[in-house]
């Protein structure tokens, strides 16, 4: 068995192959069932020398296992770099464009609120949407058959106790009651209110107000008056300026609507304001006596303002919506059609 010529010869076919393929026709070609490395094993048994014969048998074994292992690794490297190659990121291309969502403009509207009055020591407070009478109406002065709650045409879910509330105003009786007329109160409550209405571009069966209740001692309209001026100010620009007109609110007395300029015009009169200079964005008022005995707090010690915005209807103003269905519609196109003046 001439030994080195048979090592000679495999490493160099096993040096010679270029693929996986090519490697394991050269492994069937010495170690198949034909193979040269398995031939020489059956030749065994004729061995004058068997130790010899197996020992020479064994290098050769080895030289063929070394060479193809080595090899076997080689060509696996290969195929790696070559797939690391072809598979290559880019990272200098523009990346796919991927579509973003935006705040929702009613949320954006109560959240610049919240900030507002919460830096001036208000808490948000929440309450809930399927509301008692007694809530929305009895314990704020509306007591059943008074004309007042024609004007709230209200969803009545269980004969004539519960409903859906129809204004944000029953937080304020939940709160003053929850507080058990011992401590002041300053809190607002940004949420939906229902009233049974055909919508249309400027009604909706469904809105959203922002609440507002302060109880403390010596409260006058003068403090309702300031704190409005730095909502109006902070919210819709330093330039602005107040005013109320007389109004009635069964649940304040006296009643007011609040009035800011314009801050399309300034105040000199344009469409957004209809000419007048000036846009209504709530009603308020000095908390009537009786809600304030009605739920705990005792009206010779204590007094209060309240509040009550259209949170719509100042995102509308503010953002040049035209119709309130759109905040309802789940179009996403809102999310770009208006013109944003925060981004
Ligand atoms: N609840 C009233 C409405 O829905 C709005 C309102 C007016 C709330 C005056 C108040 C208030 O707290 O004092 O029309």
């Amino acid at each position: 068995m001439e030994k080195d010529i048979i090592i000679k010869e495999l490493s160099e076919k096993i040096n010679n192959v270029k693929s996986i393929q090519e490697l394991n026709d050269v492994k069937v070609e010495y170690t198949g069932k034909k193979g040269i490395i398995t031939e020489l094993q059956n030749g065994i048994k004729d061995a004058v020398d068997k130790k010899e014969y197996g020992m020479t048998l064994n290098e050769i074994k080895n030289a063929f296992n070394d060479a193809f292992n080595k090899k076997q690794e080689e060509l696996n490297n290969l195929e790696i770099n070559k797939k690391l190659e072809s598979e290559k990121i880019d990272i200098t291309l523009p990346a796919t464009e991927l579509p973003v969502g935006a705040p929702s403009i009613l949320e954006k509207v109560i959240e610049d609120f919240e900030d507002v009055f919460m830096s001036m020591g208000y808490d948000v407070v929440d309450g809930p949407e399927l509301e008692e009478d007694r809530f929305n109406f009895e314990l704020l002065g509306l007591p059943k058959g008074h004309p007042a709650r024609d004007a709230q045409d209200t969803f009545y879910v269980k004969g004539d106790e519960l409903l859906m509330r129809s204004h944000t105003s029953p937080v304020q009786a939940r709160t003053m009651l929850a507080k058990g007329g011992k401590e002041p109160v300053r809190i607002i409550c940004p949420g939906k209110a229902y009233r049974r209405d055909d919508d249309d571009a400027t009604h909706s069966h469904q809105f959203t107000q922002i609440e507002g209740l302060l109880v403390d001692k010596d409260i006058s309209l003068a403090n309702l008056k300031a704190t409005f001026d730095v909502i109006a100010k902070k919210l819709f620009g330093e330039e602005r300026e107040t005013r109320f007109r007389p109004s009635f609110y069964p649940f304040t007395e006296p009643s007011v609507e609040m009035d800011i300029s314009c801050f399309n015009c300034g105040g000199k009169g344009c469409p957004i304001c209809k000419g007048t200079g000036w846009i209504t964005v709530g009603g308020a008022g000095i908390v009537h006596h009786n809600v304030l005995d009605n739920c705990g707090y005792d009206s010779n010690k204590w007094t209060g303002f309240a509040f009550g915005f259209g949170a719509e209807r100042l995102a509308m103003l503010k953002y040049g919506i035209t119709d309130i269905r759109t905040f309802y519609t789940n179009d996403l196109r809102i999310k770009d059609t208006f013109e944003r003046k925060d981004v």
